[in-house]
């Protein structure tokens, strides 16, 4: 596992892009894995500036979302799938039928995470995944204790993710408990990975995350299993990192 240390968030948002540029420019037809929340909005911001001043381009890039809410409507300004078009696609050149989020509302979720690791494994796999951490050491909704062995699926959501999660939404009650998440296995599977972290609220579980002995009790742990691991961490989030 490769730490990279930055000063703060926006240097890591940057450092992120340009990884990620990287790739794009070395593979044909690139297959990235995206992350919601928080530390993916400056990357987003930046990758955006890039491509409008003619920098990069996402005509060929397939990408594959980690999660998505149960119950919510691409339409509901809370979901993933929501954000996702908000915050970047909408601005780029992606085709709209090569950005990929699980759908937290079918009829039938079982077939549904059963059809989205077919859609991962028809694109060739992901080629460069990003990750974000949770305060607890979840990755994607791999909430601790989940099996390292885990596919995509149904979980339950901690009640320490419904808290971190619920300043998204109005009211606390308004967060789903459950969610459609790419499992350990099917993010390991990744050729590369690559961690934003940042601010204090995620010191203790970096710290595990890079000192710590590999635990399900902290999902993150299992990134030091992984061949090619890349976390991009900022001052703040590395405070208690020996
Ligand atoms: C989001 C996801 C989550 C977040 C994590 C950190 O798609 O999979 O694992 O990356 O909860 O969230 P933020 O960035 O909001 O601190």
């Amino acid at each position: 596992m490769k730490v990279i240390k930055v000063k703060n968030y926006d240097e890591m948002s940057e450092k992120a892009r340009d990884i990620i540029v990287d790739k794009l420019k070395k593979i044909e037809k690139p297959v990235l894995g995206l992350a919601t929340g928080s530390t993916p909005e400056g990357l987003y911001d930046r990758l955006i500036d890039l491509y409008k001043q003619g920098g990069t381009t996402f005509k060929d890039t397939t990408t594959f979302n980690l999660d998505e809410y149960v119950g919510l409507s691409k339409d509901n300004p809370q979901s993933y799938h929501y954000y996702m078009y908000h915050r970047f696609f909408k601005h780029i050149d992606i085709k709209d039928d090569h950005a990929h989020l699980p759908k937290g509302d079918a009829q039938n979720l079982k077939e549904e995470c059963e059809r989205y690791e077919q859609l991962i494994k028809d694109a060739g796999g992901v080629d460069l995944q990003l990750l974000g951490l949770g305060t607890n050491g979840h990755i994607a909704f791999n909430e601790p204790g989940t099996d390292f062995t885990s596919r995509t699926q149904v979980v339950d959501l901690t009640e320490s993710t419904i808290e971190a999660n619920s300043r998204f939404f109005e009211r606390k009650e308004d967060v789903p408990t459950q969610a459609v998440t790419m499992g350990i296995e099917s993010i390991l599977e990744s050729d590369e990975i690559i961690m934003l972290v940042s601010g204090e609220s995620k010191a203790d579980a970096l710290s595990q995350v890079i000192n710590g002995d590999i635990t399900e009790n902290c999902p993150a742990t299992v990134l030091q299993k992984h061949k090619k691991v890349t976390v991009i961490a900022d001052e703040a989030a590395l405070q208690k990192v020996n």
